[in-house]
C-alpha cells in the first residue's frame, strides 16, 4: 500500500514539474520575443547615443546627425530632450513628473500653463490661434507662450511663471 501511495505522490510530483517547466518555457519565449520587439525599435528609432557627459547622454539623428532638441526648465534645473516633432514643452514637463498647473490637459483652454522663453525663441513653433486668443484674453505680454501648445526644433530654455486666470 505504502508503495502505491509513494508511487501516486511521485507520478503527481512529477506532473506538477513537467507543467511548471511548461510554463518556464512559455515565459522564456514570451520574454524572448519582447526582447526581439524591443531591439526592433531600438533599430527603428531615429536617433542614436552619441556620447555621455556625466549623466547627461548626447543623442543625434540618425539621418542627418543634428543633436537632439533639448527644453531646459531653468527654475527646476532639468534639461529634458524632445525626441518627436509632436512634443510639446507642456508633454515633455508632464512625462517628467514636473506638477503641472494647466487644468485643460494640454488643450490649450485654461491658459494656466504659461512660460517665458528666456532663450532660444527662434527655436519654437509660431502661436496658433487658440494660443493668440488666450495669450490675448490674459493679456500676457510679448514672449509669453502656453507651453501646451509650443513645439522645439532646437534647444530653448523656459521658465514657467505665474499663471493668470481667466
Ligand atoms: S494646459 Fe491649459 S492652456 Fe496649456
Amino acid at each position: 500500500m505504502i508503495e502505491i501511495i509513494f508511487g501516486i505522490s511521485a507520478l503527481l510530483s512529477l506532473s506538477f514539474s513537467f507543467f511548471k517547466v511548461k510554463s518556464l518555457e512559455k515565459n522564456l519565449k514570451d520574454l524572448d520575443s519582447h526582447i526581439q520587439e524591443l531591439k526592433k525599435r531600438a533599430t527603428e528609432m531615429p536617433f542614436q547615443l552619441k556620447g555621455k557627459i556625466n549623466s547627461l547622454m548626447i543623442l543625434e539623428r540618425k539621418n542627418n546627425s543634428q543633436p537632439v532638441p533639448i527644453v531646459y526648465y531653468e527654475k527646476l534645473d532639468k534639461s529634458v530632450p524632445s525626441f518627436f516633432q509632436s512634443d510639446t514643452i507642456y508633454s515633455l514637463a508632464e512625462d517628467e513628473g514636473f506638477g503641472l498647473t494647466g487644468t485643460c490637459e494640454g488643450n490649450g483652454d485654461c491658459g494656466l500653463c504659461a512660460i517665458e522663453i528666456l532663450e532660444g525663441a527662434e527655436n519654437v513653433n509660431p502661436k496658433n490661434n487658440i494660443e493668440k486668443e488666450i495669450l490675448e484674453k490674459l493679456d500676457y505680454k510679448d514672449g509669453i507662450r502656453l507651453c501646451c501648445q509650443t513645439n522645439i526644433t532646437g534647444n530653448v530654455k523656459i521658465n514657467f511663471i505665474e499663471a493668470k486666470t481667466q
